[in-house]
């Protein structure tokens, strides 16, 4: 039976390293501040808001939270950015993804002001990943993988890292975050996607397997090397009859027949997700502090 990787205690680890930057940050009169955009009405994604907005709160942060409706045009959401590119108050901006369809979403990135991406996903941030220049920003999934495995004590170094998935949001800054030329990365990465060939072949090879396809259960026990770590990404909603809301959440991974045979993998819920939101407030704060 595999170890469980605790996300939350991780997280918390974090947050302790972050409370004290941010006092820090106060004696010199700056509280680190986050706008979180949301537009129109999709469940999961008010979820995610509302759990970002709250853990801001918690940590002392300023946060705004705009909520405007699915009918909001291009032109209006690119003068919400501009708006607050220009608010010294905010230091990152998060525009939740997926936007409705009307909207084209790389140029709303592209409107950030790259100091204030805490997604890292305007291509100024994209070209310092590849760069391995450290004063741009990671995307926060990625970067909340790559600290659950550093904390876990789990080797990177020299591993085989087989990413399923290659989003902009996950699979492909994961890997090349994975790969920079430091103790914290230097892995080989494949990533395999839903038109890769021999699949379960090149997964089998892994060290370590990180799930981000979002389709429920999809690591089967076939695909993983006996003793392999496997980290799971996805957030699936699945009906579910018996559960209070009629859904239950479920991973990329196939749980049950997978932990007997991993050495280590995450839970979900519990696992990446509280880490994606503690690297949202760390990216925050580095860009707080960047800004003085
Ligand atoms: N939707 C799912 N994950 C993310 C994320 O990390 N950032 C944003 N902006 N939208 C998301």
């Amino acid at each position: 039976m595999a170890n469980l990787i605790d996300g939350r205690a991780i997280a918390e680890k974090v947050y302790v390293d972050l409370r004290r930057e941010i006092a820090e940050l106060k004696t010199k009169g700056v509280t680190p501040g986050l706008a979180v955009v949301l537009v129109g009405d999709d469940p999961a994604s008010r979820a995610y808001v509302r759990s970002k907005d709250k853990m801001c709160r918690e940590l002392g942060l300023h946060s705004v939270k705009l909520e405007l409706p699915g009918s909001t045009t291009q032109t209006e959401l690119l003068r919400r950015v501009e708006e607050l590119n220009a608010d010294p108050s905010i230091h990152g901006i998060l525009v939740q993804s997926p936007p409705p369809a009307h909207i084209d979403e790389a140029a709303i990135v592209r409107a950030l002001d790259p100091r204030k991406d805490v997604d890292g996903f305007h291509p100024e941030n994209v070209a310092k990943l590849v760069l391995d220049d450290p004063s741009g920003f990671v995307p926060c999934t990625p970067l909340g993988v790559q600290r659950l495995l550093i904390e876990s004590k789990i080797n990177i170094n020299g591993a085989h890292i087989v990413v399923l998935g290659r989003s902009m949001i996950v699979g492909k800054p994961l890997a090349l975050l994975l790969m920079q030329k430091n103790t914290n990365a230097n892995a080989t990465v494949t990533v395999v996607h839903s038109r890769s060939r021999d699949l379960e072949e090149i997964t089998r090879s892994a060290d370590i397997i990180v799930a981000a396809i979002g389709r429920p259960g999809f690591v089967k026990a076939d695909h993983v090397r006996e003793g392999a770590v496997v980290i799971d990404v996805g957030i699936n909603r699945v009906e579910d009859g018996a559960a209070e809301r009629g859904y239950r959440l479920v991973g990329d991974v196939a749980f049950d027949e997978v932990s007997k045979k991993a050495s280590a993998i995450t839970p979900v819920p519990g696992g990446v997700g509280p880490m994606t939101i503690a690297m949202l407030m760390s990216n925050t704060v580095k860009a707080a502090r960047q800004s003085l």
